[in-house]
């Protein structure tokens, strides 16, 4: 059998996989392409066929909610066709094993929650989720639809006949402070697996750099390099899917 680099490096991670250890993971568009989902950036990213700056700020949304919307309702049809990958159950299995771990995704696909992880903190909210544009009094901040694909674009809040919003983070906008909080909160860890991130936006992209100055042993899984890989205690070239499902038999975790 020929062994693959990060083969050899298992070893260490799994160890450190023990129940009660401690483990945050951070995850971003790289654990659902095994999925079919789209990343934003590459060759096949989103961001080559679209630019950010149309889509994905507010300004652009409210200028022409028309557009905006029917970019989030195609990727609300294109997930709804897909389904968890091997990464997404293989970190499922772990968060609902061991109720210390910790599972932070940028990701606003739902695939996690789908594949049975607990405790997903939605760095970048979800495409599941809207709110009302103009936050009216009788509507909550965000609740969730599962519309597919909705009947007139854009769609309208329920409660003031507005127009809704995705419940996503636009460029531009801040990260909800209970999710920072709980992020910051989660980085106090033992081992931190960031996984299929470009690791370039921030905050997300800063959290494995504070987990590593507060002591946690680093990961980076994903088959390119980025900015964290040099900052990393060690680096585990291949897809998450793969490297996941070979960690996983190892793992104390289970
Ligand atoms: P990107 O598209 O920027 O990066 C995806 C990363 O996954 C790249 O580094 C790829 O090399 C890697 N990758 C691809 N296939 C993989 C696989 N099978 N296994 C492991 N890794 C793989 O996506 P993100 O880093 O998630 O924000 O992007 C961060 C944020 O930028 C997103 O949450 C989104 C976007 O703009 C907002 O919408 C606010």
């Amino acid at each position: 059998m020929t062994l693959m680099p990060w083969e050899r490096e298992l070893a260490p991670i799994a160890e450190r996989l023990r129940v009660g250890a401690r483990t945050t993971v951070l995850t971003g568009a790289g654990v659902s392409t095994g999925s079919g989902v789209p990343p934003f950036r590459g060759d096949e990213g989103l961001w080559r066929r679209y630019r950010p700056e149309t889509l994905a700020t507010p300004a652009a949304c409210q200028r022409d909610p028309g557009l905006g919307w029917d970019w989030y309702d195609w990727r609300r049809q294109l997930v709804a066709g897909c389904e968890p990958n091997r990464a997404h159950a293989v970190l499922a299995a772990w968060t609902r094993h061991d109720p210390t771990m910790r599972l932070i995704t940028q990701n606003v696909d739902g695939l996690h929650e789908r594949a049975g992880s607990e405790r997903v903190i939605r760095f970048h909210g979800s495409l599941w989720e809207v709110g009302c544009w103009d936050r009216c009094p009788s509507s909550p901040a965000r609740w969730s639809d599962l519309t597919v694909p909705f009947p007139v674009l854009p769609p309208t809040c329920r409660y003031c006949g507005g127009l809704l919003r995705p419940g996503v983070v636009w460029f531009g906008e801040g990260i909800d402070p209970t999710v920072l909080a709980d992020s910051e909160a989660a980085t106090a860890c033992e081992l931190f697996l960031t996984i299929g991130t470009s690791a370039l936006v921030y905050p997300a992209a800063g959290l494995v750099a504070r987990a590593r100055e507060r002591g946690a042993f680093t990961v980076e899984i994903n088959p390119d390099e980025t900015p964290v890989s040099d900052h990393v205690d060690l680096v585990l070239r291949g897809t998450a899917e793969a490297i996941l499902d070979a960690i996983e038999p190892h793992s104390a975790a289970r």
